[in-house]
C-alpha cells in the first residue's frame, strides 16, 4: 500500500511526542537547505519539515525545489520556532516528482488574481485558491445536508433540453449537424429534424420546469447542477457556465419560499464558518489587504467574518418592488443624479440600484418581492393587482442578486393566457402544463447562483475566482 500518509491538517492537531509519521505533499519553500514548508492541500497551513544539516545527500537536497512532490517520514517534535507548535524531523525524504524551479510559473511572491487566472491549472497551489476551493466544497456539502435534513429529494434534471425555461433566448445550441453544409428545409432554414435528437436542442438555462414536475409528485425536490447562459455579460458576476441550486416545493407560497431561502443561506454560511474557520480567517485577511489599496469610501465597513456574522444574526429586509422604487426615487443618489440608469416603476433594476438598496440604505440582505409582470418569466404567479407577480429576488451586499424565485402560476387559464401574451409555445410545453391539468397545487421555488454564493462567503470580488475553470465570453481555456 502506497498511501500510508497522515494528512497535514490532522497532524497539526496532534501533540508532538516523537511519534513516527509519513506525510506527502508539495514544497512551498525550502530555506537554508534545511527547512521545508510542505503543503498537501488538506489545510492552508504548511508543515515545517526539518532536514538536519549533514543528514541528507546534496544531490537529494538540490531536488527539493518549489512544488516538487515529496514523501517524508520522520518524527514529530515540538517546534522551537515561532508560529507552529510542532515540526517534523525528517528521517527519510523521497522525491515523488521533481519540479523545475526555473520554469515553475508560481514564485513565492504575491501574484495578481488576473495572472493566476491565466494559469488556473496551477492556482489551486496558492493559499488563496486552496482556501476558496475548500470553502466551495463545504458550501456544496452543506447544501446537500440542508435539503437532506428537510426531506427534499435531489433531482437530476437534464442538461440538454429543448425548452427555454427562462424565456430569455440566450442559449447554447447543442447539435451534431455539420456546420459547413447543414441540411435545410425547403424555405432555407436549418432542418433540425435531421439533428441528433430530431429537434433543436440547447444546454439548459435552468432545471426549474423539470423541477416542478418532480415537486408536484415528490413534494419537495432540489436540483444542484451546471446551467448555461450565452449572454454576452463581461462582468465580475456573470459566468457562461455556472452552478445553480433550485429547490421546488409543492404546497408552498411566496412567504414559505422566502423563509426557506433565508434559512438556507444562513445554514450554509454557518456551516462554512464552523468548518472552514482557518480558510475564512485567511480570506478575510486577504480581502482586508486588497481593500487597503482602495480609497476609504470604497472599502467595506465590515470585515469578511463580521459581515458573515452580521448576516447570520439579522433578518433579511423584505420589501416590495414598488417600495424599492420609492426608496430609490427618494434617495440622495437619485436626487444628485448619481445613478447612471433611470429609475421609474417598471424598470428592471440595474446593479447600481440593487447595490444602493443593500449597501447604502438597508446595509443588509434584502428580499424584493412583487415585481412588474412584464420583466419576469411567464411561470410566475400573477397577483390580483393585474400588474405584478409573486416573485422574489434576494440581493446581497457586494453581489447584488444572489437568488431569484417565485410562487408559480398554478391556475391553468391564467398560465395559458400569460404564455400566449409572452409568445411562449404552449404546445412544446404540453408536459409542463399537464401538472396544472392533473391535481395542480400552489407551489414555489427559487434558484441560488452557487458561484455568487461562494463569492459572498469568500469575499472574492470576481466570480471567475470562485469556479475552477471559468467559462466567459471569449474564454474557455483548460
Ligand atoms: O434569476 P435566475 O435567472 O432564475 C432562474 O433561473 C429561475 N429558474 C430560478 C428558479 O426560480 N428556480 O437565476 C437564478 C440565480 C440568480 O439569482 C443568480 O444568482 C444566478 O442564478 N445567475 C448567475 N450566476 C452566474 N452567472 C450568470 N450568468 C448567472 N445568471 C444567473
Ligand atoms: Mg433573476
Amino acid at each position: 500500500m502506497f498511501n500510508s500518509r497522515i494528512k497535514i491538517k490532522h497532524l497539526l492537531l496532534q501533540e508532538p511526542s516523537n511519534q513516527e509519521v509519513t506525510v506527502m505533499g508539495w514544497v512551498r519553500s525550502f530555506r537554508n537547505n534545511q527547512f521545508i514548508a510542505l503543503n498537501d492541500g488538506s489545510t492552508n497551513s504548511n508543515l515545517q519539515v526539518v532536514a538536519e544539516l549533514g543528514s541528507f545527500d546534496d544531490l537529494l537536497l538540490k531536488r527539493i525545489t518549489i512544488s516538487a512532490a515529496l514523501k517524508i517520514t520522520g518524527t514529530v517534535i515540538p517546534s522551537p520556532g515561532k508560529g507552529q507548535k510542532l515540526e517534523l524531523k525528517a528521517a527519510s525524504i523521497e522525491i515523488l516528482g521533481d519540479s523545475d524551479a526555473e520554469k515553475y510559473p508560481l514564485q513565492p511572491k504575491k501574484h495578481s488574481l488576473e495572472f493566476l487566472r491565466e494559469i488556473a491549472h496551477l492556482r489551486f497551489r496558492t493559499n488563496t485558491f486552496g482556501a476558496v476551493f475548500r470553502v466551495r466544497h463545504s458550501l456544496a456539502f452543506a447544501i446537500h445536508q440542508f435539503f437532506n435534513e428537510r426531506g427534499f429529494v435531489y433531482l437530476h434534471t437534464p442538461i440538454i433540453t429543448a425548452s427555454d425555461a427562462e424565456g430569455a433566448g440566450e442559449m447554447f445550441r447543442v447539435t451534431t449537424l455539420p456546420p459547413q453544409n447543414p441540411p435545410v428545409t425547403p424555405d432555407g432554414a436549418i432542418n433540425f429534424k435531421e439533428d441528433f435528437f430530431g429537434r433543436a436542442t440547447n444546454l439548459t438555462v435552468s432545471g426549474q420546469l423539470e423541477g416542478e414536475l418532480g415537486a408536484t409528485a415528490l413534494g419537495e425536490i432540489y436540483t444542484f447542477g451546471p446551467t448555461f447562459r450565452a449572454e454576452n455579460s463581461n462582468t465580475p458576476r456573470h459566468l457562461a457556465e455556472f452552478w445553480m441550486i433550485e429547490p421546488e416545493m409543492a404546497f408552498c407560497d411566496l412567504e414559505d419560499n422566502m423563509n426557506l431561502a433565508e434559512d438556507f443561506i444562513k445554514y450554509i454560511i454557518r456551516y462554512a464558518m464552523k468548518h472552514n474557520e482557518e480558510d475564512l480567517t485567511f480570506l478575510a485577511q486577504r480581502l482586508a489587504d486588497e481593500e487597503k489599496q482602495l480609497p476609504q469610501d470604497k472599502r467595506s465597513e465590515l470585515g469578511l467574518l463580521q459581515k458573515l456574522d452580521f448576516v447570520l444574526n439579522n433578518h433579511f429586509e423584505r420589501i416590495t418592488y414598488t417600495e424599492a422604487i420609492d426608496i430609490l426615487l427618494q434617495s440622495p443618489a437619485y436626487k444628485k443624479k448619481k445613478f447612471q440608469y433611470d429609475v421609474k416603476w417598471g424598470i428592471d433594476m440595474q446593479s447600481e440600484h440593487e447595490r444602493y438598496l443593500v449597501e447604502k440604505h438597508f446595509k443588509k440582505p434584502v428580499i424584493v418581492t412583487d415585481y412588474p409582470k412584464d420583466i419576469k418569466a411567464f411561470y410566475m404567479r400573477q397577483n390580483d393587482d393585474g400588474k405584478t407577480v409573486a416573485a422574489m429576488d434576494i440581493l446581497a451586499p457586494g453581489i447584488g442578486e444572489i437568488v431569484g424565485g417565485s410562487q408559480r402560476e398554478e391556475r391553468m387559464d391564467k398560465l395559458e393566457q400569460r404564455m400566449k401574451d409572452m409568445h411562449v409555445p404552449s404546445d412544446e410545453l404540453w408536459w409542463y402544463l399537464d401538472t396544472r391539468r392533473f391535481g395542480t397545487v400552489p407551489h414555489a421555488g427559487f434558484g441560488l447562483g452557487f458561484e455568487r454564493m461562494v463569492q459572498f462567503v469568500t469575499g472574492m470580488s470576481n466570480i471567475r475566482d470562485t469556479i475552477a475553470f471559468p467559462r466567459t465570453p471569449g474564454s474557455a481555456e483548460f
